[in-house]
């Protein structure tokens, strides 16, 4: 395999983490360069489910080395739990996990802060995972962060009492929430000086080292294009760039780093969060097509952080070549097809119409975007069980079909079909 980007090109949950997971024998290197515990990546390897948060997908692996990012946002808490897990399922992370010491630190203030705004904008919120994502990325913007470095800085504790400062008059005297102790913040310190300092390096380094050695890097994505901060459905989206361009600056690696962009998106389309979604058929609000249903049920269709029920709707092929383009997509991995088994047709948006007008780009304005009516085309289902299916040949034509209308519209070839959630549901397109 060659140094490969893999990203997820809808709103999330496209299947990353089985993706990844599958492709990590493949590699010597698996990193995460962007988000925090607001991604929940699932890998499912017979019996045995983990979702993973902050931990690269490559991690059940023996002989891979997982990296965390300078891109990404760190809560010590979240981590240590996870760690923990892992080790008491047998899984030596210790040994196989570095974090960058320049990635950000998420402190009981960040979350306290997502939580009231999300209060605050009432029936404008984001729907955030309340992980702290927003405000940990906005103080790393302002320059107001604490990172991994900087845990035994001579100046740490004033820059708290500076920050504690501004927290809590937002929170209180703006917000109308509870302040933050400061005993909380130092507690959150210590558990990172504990747990997650031990694993700090420059994580550049070891990239740079591992290039000279001509080890194979994968980089693994969190969120989706549709939520990148500059590209995705602003403001419902998440405080990142989640796009591939993200990778080399949340990693220090340099543009040639890798050669192949994969880009992750299901045979129909889920969202988790508030924002635009054109081809949105069920949600809990009271959408309630029996298509969009079967989607939910089928495909177990909830959050793997927050457990929320995600909307769903039809594959957007507007989105997804939105997401080639800006990406540089060079193949396409297609999951959860089984889910669309026993439908008697699929469809497939080929355009929006807005005001009587045919547009075929995603509009950047959100209220814009949610206006926009999809145009459809209408392919016949398939009765036949896809599941575990891992010859191409032995999909249906009418699947098979579906696909190759994918492949066309989004101008990207599909190189692997998934067909179930365990690894070794998956279909590999020679
Ligand atoms: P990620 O965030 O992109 O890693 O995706 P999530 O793990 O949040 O959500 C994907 C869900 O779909 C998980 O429960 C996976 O186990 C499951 N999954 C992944 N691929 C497939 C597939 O091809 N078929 C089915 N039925 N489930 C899948
Ligand atoms: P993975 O990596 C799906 C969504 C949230 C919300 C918006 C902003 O598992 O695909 P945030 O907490 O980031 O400030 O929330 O982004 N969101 C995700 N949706 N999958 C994710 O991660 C997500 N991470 C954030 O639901 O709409
Ligand atoms: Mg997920």
């Amino acid at each position: 395999m060659k140094n490969t980007i893999a990203i997820g090109i809808q709103w999330g949950d496209e299947g990353k983490g089985k993706i990844v997971d599958l492709l990590a024998p493949q590699a010597d290197v698996v990193a995460r360069f962007q988000g925090g515990p607001n991604a929940g990546h699932t890998l499912v390897i017979g019996t045995q489910k983990t979702v993973l948060h902050h931990v690269p997908s490559g991690i059940l692996h023996d002989e891979t080395l997982c990296l965390i990012g300078n891109g990404t946002v760190v809560d010590a808490a979240e981590l240590k739990a996870e760690i923990d897990l892992l080790q008491a399922s047998g899984v030596p992370v210790a040994e196989r996990l570095r974090v960058s010491d320049r990635c950000q630190l998420i402190l009981p203030y960040h979350r306290a802060l997502d939580a009231a705004r999300e209060v605050a904008r009432g029936s404008e919120r984001i729907g955030t995972t309340g992980r702290g994502i927003g405000p940990c990325y906005e103080d790393k913007a302002s320059r107001r962060g604490i990172r991994l470095c900087d845990l035994n800085a001579a100046n740490l504790s004033e820059r708290i009492d500076t920050n504690l400062h501004y927290v809590n008059f937002m929170l209180t005297e703006f917000l109308k929430a509870e302040p933050v102790s400061r005993e909380e913040v130092e507690e959150a310190l210590e558990l990172a000086r504990q747990h997650v300092l031990p694993l700090a390096a420059d994580v550049t380094i070891i990239l740079h080292q591992q290039q000279q050695a001509g080890a194979c890097i994968l980089f693994e994505g969190a969120q989706g294009t549709m939520l990148d901060i500059d590209h995705g459905t602003y403001p419902f989206v998440t405080s990142s760039n989640t796009v591939a361009g993200a990778a080399l600056a949340g990693l220090g690696v340099g543009p040639n780093a890798a050669s192949e962009i994969l880009g992750i998106a299901k045979a129909y389309m889920t969202r988790v969060g508030a924002g635009p979604f054109p081809t949105e058929l069920y949600n809990a609000n009271g959408m309630n097509d029996a298509s969009g249903r079967h989607m939910a049920e089928a495909g177990h269709e909830f959050g793997s952080t927050t457990g929320r029920p995600r909307r769903t709707g039809w594959f957007d092929a507007l989105v997804t070549r939105h997401a080639v383009r800006i990406n540089g997509i060079t193949a396409l991995a297609i999951t959860k097809l089984d889910v669309l088994d026993g439908l008697d047709e699929v469809k497939l948006c080929t355009g929006y119409r807005i005001d009587g007008e045919l547009i075929d780009h995603i509009p950047a304005d959100a209220a814009v975007f949610d206006r926009c009516e999809p145009i459809y085309e209408s392919m016949p289902g398939w009765k036949e069980s896809t599941f575990g299916v891992t010859d191409v040949e032995q999909l249906p034509a009418t699947a098979r079909a579906f696909l190759t209308r994918i492949e066309n519209l989004c101008e990207a070839p599909v190189q692997m079909i998934s067909t179930g959630p365990d690894r070794e549901h998956i279909c590999h397109v020679k």
